[in-house]
């Protein structure tokens, strides 16, 4: 039996996580690749439920290895998208050689049973985490880290409402799009966990306070937006949001997580930061909050902490969070996975031995200049802003700098594919560059000479 939509899930959105599957810009593209492609993208799109952001998909690839990877065609890539996963780049020959090494001794854990890896893992991520962080637990992914964060704050405090922030992302399950606040992810898909409070996002681009003066200015009324919140409420459990959000690359005011903790610390609330996408020195930081000056109660670490090969996720709460042993807070197959872990534990040696949190931080800010000096020459490119190698670069109309221009934040992208880097379009009209923190300043350089060509090539068809 032939199934047809119901009427009211056609309208894509078109200002959320990613640049979205369904565009104009994206048909151009489908017709322009060759018939092998084309024949193996049909068949995915056969065989996968189709859904924004993913099916049907870009292109076909082959090989992933160090800052790229390569499709069907033999046509090579410069990735800074990665999903955020490839802090170490693609294939890293450590991770691989430690994936293989555990694959011929002991490749999965049942359980009730524990492994070296998995402990030598926790026992790693506690000696590098902060204040009283001190206790583990490993899910198979991001959303599943948030779902345990989130039960183990009810548990704690014998509260369950939440504060998050509008545009945020914790995951696409029906909890993390409870806490989560873009609509694509929450539209037309029923009810969702009650008590989860939203609050707008600090957003010193476009602030919507204050749009045209400095944080500075406004007092971080964001800031006090969420003690207002804490204290009406009275029993909010948590309040969880990303130390700054990893596609649009929002960076709070100096002040407002301090001030936030506080509020939290008053109202008898935990701070949970989910470092997903942030953690592990995409913000030459092993953990994103240390750029803060505060520490939370719980943190989510995902993306990078698989290798960029292994679905692996964890939360790190305070030691004295481990108040719940007769509840399962995880109860994941792949909890204590030694392959995963072994991953892990390779990708944080590769981070520190290779002092890639230094070259995030000093390539990132080399690279925000050259940003900044190209919004210099071109009208249409805005605001470039950015901490270590989580980017950001505004596209904006020429004749209304203010206003986002996201048709042409899509043309950009488009060629800049057909040029051979990848990356993705957030908000609408922000290009978020996250490259491997492994990349060389040789592909840096490339990569911008093919961003500018590209910002040229939409000024000549404007
Ligand atoms: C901030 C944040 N939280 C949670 C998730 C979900 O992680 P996963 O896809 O591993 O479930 C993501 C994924 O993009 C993310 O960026």
């Amino acid at each position: 039996m032939k199934s047809s939509r119901p009427k009211h899930l056609h309208q894509p959105v078109d200002s959320s996580e990613g640049d979205v599957n369904l565009s104009p810009e994206r048909q151009k593209w489908i017709n322009s690749l060759d018939s092998a492609t084309r024949k193996l993208l049909d068949q995915d799109a056969e065989f996968f439920l189709h859904q924004s952001l993913s099916t049907p998909c870009l292109d076909v690839l082959t090989q992933a290895r160090g800052s790229g990877f390569t499709d069907l065609n033999s046509k090579t890539f410069l990735d800074f998208h990665g999903n955020s996963a490839h802090q170490v780049g693609h294939a890293h020959p450590k991770v691989i050689e430690a994936v293989k090494a555990q694959l011929d001794t002991l490749a999965f854990c049942p359980r009730r049973f524990t492994n070296e890896p998995a402990i030598r893992l926790a026992e790693k991520l506690v000696s590098l985490a902060p204040g009283d962080l001190g206790k583990v637990l490993f899910a198979p992914g991001g959303t599943s880290a948030v779902g345990m964060a989130l039960k183990l704050a009810r548990m704690a405090t014998g509260r369950f409402k939440t504060i998050s922030m509008w545009d945020s992302f914790h995951g696409a399950s029906l909890d993390a799009i409870s806490l989560g606040g873009e609509a694509l992810f929450r539209n037309q898909i029923g009810p969702l966990l009650p008590g989860t409070e939203h609050v707008p996002p600090a957003e010193p681009y476009r602030c919507m306070w204050n749009p045209d003066g400095s944080c500075e200015s406004c007092d971080l009324r964001c800031a006090k937006y969420i003690e207002y919140v804490l204290e009406r409420e009275g029993d909010v459990a948590a309040v969880v949001a990303e130390p700054f959000r990893c596609t649009t690359i929002n960076i709070p005011p100096q002040g407002y997580w301090p001030y936030v903790r506080k509020a939290c610390d008053k109202h008898g609330a935990l701070l949970v930061f989910d470092e997903t996408a942030l953690c592990l020195g995409r913000a030459g930081t092993m953990f994103a909050f240390e750029n803060f000056g505060v520490v939370p109660d719980i943190v989510t670490l995902g993306k990078g902490l698989g290798g960029g090969v292994f679905p692996l996720a964890a939360i790190v709460a305070r030691k004295d969070l481990d108040i719940a042993p007769h509840v399962a807070l995880g109860h994941y197959t792949h909890e204590k996975n030694p392959t995963a872990c072994a991953a892990g534990l390779a990708a944080i040696e590769v981070i520190e031995q290779e002092g890639l949190l230094a070259r995030a931080r000093v390539l990132g800010r080399e690279t925000l200049g050259k940003l900044a000096a190209l919004g210099d020459k071109h009208p249409c490119v805005g605001q470039a802003r950015g901490l270590g190698l989580a980017m950001g670069l505004e596209i904006v109309q020429e004749r209304h700098p203010s206003e986002p221009d996201p048709a042409r934040a899509e043309r950009i992208l488009y060629s800049c594919l057909k040029q051979g880097l990848s990356f993705k379009v957030s908000g609408g009209s922000c290009l978020t560059l996250t490259p491997p923190l492994t990349l060389s300043g040789q592909d840096m350089d490339l990569a911008l000479a093919i961003l500018e060509q590209a910002v040229i090539d939409t000024e000549n068809t404007a």
